[in-house]
């Protein structure tokens, strides 16, 4: 919805993206009951609207953009809080740097703010430039030994592999890379099945330094939820959980005990995507807050000597806030989206929200073309608001297509029908680690400012596109 539609006579909420609590529990019951109305809304919910005004509105109506899973768009509220607080920094810079609640260099008040989202307390929380930076803050910063092992997946991000290939030069460190299973296999397996196949009871993985591995997949959309990782690490005697959460947070109810970041000993997540904050955002958790040094290294820091003057009980945390100038604005803008989470009813009823869209998508595939999906849909622990499937002709939809010349055509005809969804390469499995060796697939990340017709229309063009392969 445009801004100036406020002062326009029709009601406000009929071409609205937006999602306010209601609309999301409407639109779930909606979905589940086969209905597709979009605009099933109340008066009073245009009330609501009138009350406090934070929409995606930047986003352009025609615009259907179903790639949170590359990048988030900003609500009203988050960019006015970003202009804002640029505006506060370039007003009175120094005293913004050093000494500003929200804008300063230690970041006391926005950490504590995180910690209030995630259920945990500020001195475990360090804000970062995104998932990358807390991911290596984690993984360079922990003391592995040359004896030492690392479990991984065949799957991790870049920012997961080139952190644990920076050990395994210089130091020799073992790691165990676990394959998924085939595509074929895992969008029909249940949460224990996968995780006994990814994470076997053998002496190759028990006893590990550390297990590194990802909430949701950006490959697959397969989730792994973090209770279930947590009992894997412990059965399998692994001293430390190191989650890249850059797909989850956002989309996954983190207030949902089977979610809670706190069953992770490093978690690192991104404010830029699926939480819909600014660019140059991102969280660590780090569980034990009072970890320091030779346990553990404060990398990307002023405040290493902190932990060799003999005062020895800095947060960590605290000490990887404090590495200079930081994107602090962006910080009190990714806030402000956590508080819109709440606004909106709170992680539950988002995630409820993406994942009842996400299955739309996967009904498409389920009914046209069952050999095509990728994410797993039968076990709703183990899905997300990834879908990811192979492209295939309309009319031999038994036959995945899985090169990246077709996954890349498909995508770029979709985009100049204004929809953009995004190729990925899956790794093949028993490949090695950053193994260059994919199949290539299709993307759909169906985010909280989607709607149910945006869905709609990207089924009819995908099919309109699917029928245009030759
Ligand atoms: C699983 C995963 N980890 C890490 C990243 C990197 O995220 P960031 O840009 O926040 O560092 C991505 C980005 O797509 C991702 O999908």
């Amino acid at each position: 919805m445009k801004k100036n539609e406020l002062t326009n006579s029709t009601p406000i909420y009929i071409s609205s993206r937006r999602k306010f609590l209601k609309t999301a529990g409407l639109a779930s019951t909606a979905l589940f009951t086969g209905l597709t109305a979009k605009n099933n809304i109340s008066n009073n919910l245009a009330l609501s609207y009138l009350k406090e005004f934070c929409d995606f509105s930047e986003l352009p109506n025609d615009f259907i953009y179903l790639n949170n899973g590359t990048e988030g768009t900003m609500p009203e509220c988050v960019m006015s809080s970003l202009k804002t607080n640029l505006s506060k920094w370039t007003r009175n810079p120094t005293y913004s740097y050093e000494l500003d609640r929200d804008l300063g260099k230690r970041q006391e008040y926005n950490r504590e703010k995180v910690g209030q989202f995630l259920s945990v307390d500020k001195n475990n929380v360090c804000l970062t430039d995104n998932t990358t930076m807390g991911i290596s803050m984690a993984i360079m910063g922990l003391n592995f030994k040359s004896t030492d092992k690392v479990v991984t997946t065949n799957q991790e991000h870049p920012s997961v592999i080139s952190p644990l290939q920076i050990w395994r030069s210089r130091q020799g460190l073992r790691l165990e890379i676990q394959s998924f299973p085939p595509p074929e296999e895992i969008r029909s397996m249940s949460q224990n099945e996968l995780l006994d196949v990814l994470f076997p009871n053998t002496s190759a993985l028990r006893g590990a330094k550390a297990m590194c591995v990802s909430h949701v997949y950006p490959t697959t959309g397969v989730r792994l939820p973090l209770r279930a990782l947590r009992e894997k690490a412990d059965e399998l005697k692994i001293t430390y959980l190191i989650v890249d959460g850059a797909q989850a947070i956002g989309a996954i109810d983190i207030n949902n005990v089977n979610e809670r970041v706190n069953n992770c000993d490093f978690y690192a997540c991104s404010g830029h995507k699926w939480l819909n904050g600014p660019p140059s955002t991102g969280v660590l958790y780090i569980r034990n807050s009072e970890i320091q040094p030779p346990e553990f290294y404060p990398t990307l820091s002023q405040r290493m000597i902190r932990y060799t003057d003999g005062s020895s009980n800095y947060p960590i945390a605290k000490a990887l806030q404090i590495r200079g100038c930081s994107n602090t604005p962006g910080f009190t803008a990714m806030v402000r989206a956590m508080k819109f989470v709440e606004e909106e009813g709170g992680t539950t009823i988002i995630e409820d929200y993406i994942l009842n869209l996400s299955h739309e998508v996967k009904n498409f595939f389920l009914t046209f073309a069952p050999n095509c999906i990728i994410s797993p849909y039968t076990d709703n622990a183990l899905t997300s608001g990834i879908t990811t499937f192979y492209p295939f002709k309309w009319n031999q939809p038994q036959i995945p297509i899985k090169d990246k010349k077709t996954a890349t055509w498909v995508s770029e005809t979709l985009l100049k029908r204004n929809i953009q969804i995004r190729p990925i390469g899956i790794p093949k499995t028993g490949t090695s680690y950053g193994s260059s060796e994919k199949s290539y697939a299709l993307r759909v990340s169906t985010g909280y400012f989607n709607s149910i017709n945006d869905i709609e229309l990207f089924k009819s063009s995908l099919k309109d596109v699917l029928k245009k392969i030759n």
